[in-house]
């Protein structure tokens, strides 16, 4: 069977997940993708901050990205290590040394996404992306695949596993914000810096990147009005509660009339709706169709495994090519795609 050889650049909480899966299930994995995918090389930043080399035995752990980008064995580069300025150069630069990109990093997308594609049609490679939204949730997939009939309507979603683990454990447990934030950390649901998390700024990334997907809407993040959790307290959670709401971070979009309405703000939702039902970590999100009506997607938001498995799921579409036939027949964040005008905020 063939191989393909792929280079992890980062391997913390999600880059160990998808190391995981590739070396334990390798040959389901294999049976899969039509070939054996070779966790060849990780790229860390301290190579000094524990021993991985026990646990990830036969990858090549180092410290230069170089030795990744440079090695013409490697087909796919996998960007895990978050943040914009690093990784934008690491993606740009392997696209231009010839290699397929797959990455979680929802930030580089919706603030470079109209370059990063431009550089993966000018090489013609595939970016793979399914877990820069929802995590574990294929949502992604879904809307490009799955619903690709529809013209999307609107779509309601909580995207950020931090913030909804936050409130799931203030109103269920009365637990205070700052030790529920914590907690999160420990539980690698959190961005690097968790203020992206709790000021709505990862939500309205996520969204950016649904709109394209979506509406073909090329959204500046700074162009979604947003608002985080980080202004609320457990006395505003108790008095939802004993109205029948439960408050939730949400991300709306909507057409209406030709336009496209976005936001991301804490909203009152009501107990019985599915939308209040989603606990934890979890994300959820509701996509209303033209043809097929209202759907409901709901898992896994953030956390090591349910994101590598998203991961794991794009390395698969990179080896098979449906990737890189996606990627050139959809013409993500293209310049020529139609534009659908925002209504003012
Ligand atoms: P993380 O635990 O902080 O891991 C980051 C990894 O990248 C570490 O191994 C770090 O090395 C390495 N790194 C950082 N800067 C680097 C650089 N300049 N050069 C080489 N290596 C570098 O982050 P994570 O939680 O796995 O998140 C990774 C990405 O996935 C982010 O874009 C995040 O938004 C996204 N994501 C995360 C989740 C989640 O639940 N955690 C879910 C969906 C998407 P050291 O280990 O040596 O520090
Ligand atoms: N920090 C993000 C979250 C990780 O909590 O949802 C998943 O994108």
């Amino acid at each position: 069977m063939q191989q393909v050889s792929v280079g992890l650049v980062g391997l913390g909480t999600v880059g160990a997940g998808v190391a995981r899966i590739l070396t334990q299930h390798a040959d389901r994995i294999a049976r899969r993708a039509g070939s054996r995918i070779d966790c060849k090389w990780a790229v860390v930043r301290d190579l000094n901050k524990k021993d991985r080399r026990a646990e990830f035995e036969g990858v090549r752990i180092v410290d230069d990205v170089r030795r990744v980008i440079d090695d013409p064995e490697v087909a796919i580069v996998v960007e895990l290590i978050g943040g914009i300025d690093a990784a934008r150069r690491i993606v740009l630069d392997a696209l231009a040394a010839g290699k397929h990109v797959v990455t979680a990093n929802k930030a580089l997308l919706a603030e470079h996404g109209p370059e990063v594609f431009a550089a993966a049609r000018a090489a013609d490679r595939a970016v793979a992306f399914e877990a820069s939204a929802g995590g574990g949730v294929p949502i992604v997939g879904a809307i490009n695949v799955g619903l690709a009939a529809n013209q999307v309507q609107s779509l309601a979603a909580i995207l950020n596993g931090t913030c909804n683990y936050i409130l799931t454990q203030m109103t269920q447990e009365g637990i205070a914000y700052d030790a529920a934030l914590a907690g999160a950390q420990a539980l690698g649901y959190a961005e690097a810096d968790p203020t992206l998390d709790v000021d709505g700024t990862d939500t309205a990334h996520k969204l950016a990147i649904l709109a394209q997907l979506a509406f073909r809407a090329n959204v500046k993040t700074a162009d979604i009005p947003r608002e985080g959790i980080d202004r609320l307290d457990l006395a505003d959670l108790k008095y939802a509660r004993e109205l029948g709401y439960t408050i939730k971070l949400l991300a709306h979009a909507k057409l209406a009339g030709g336009a496209l309405e976005l936001r991301v703000a804490p909203s009152l939702v009501r107990n019985d709706a599915p939308l209040a039902q989603v606990h934890g970590p979890y994300n959820a999100v509701r996509v209303v169709g033209d043809a097929v009506g209202d759907t409901f997607f709901h898992g896994r938001g953030a956390g090591m495994m349910p994101t590598a498995s998203a991961v794991v799921a794009d390395l698969i579409d990179v080896a098979t090519g449906r990737a890189l036939l996606t990627s050139r027949v959809l013409d993500f964040w293209s310049a020529a795609s139609p534009a659908v005008p925002l209504l003012p905020s």
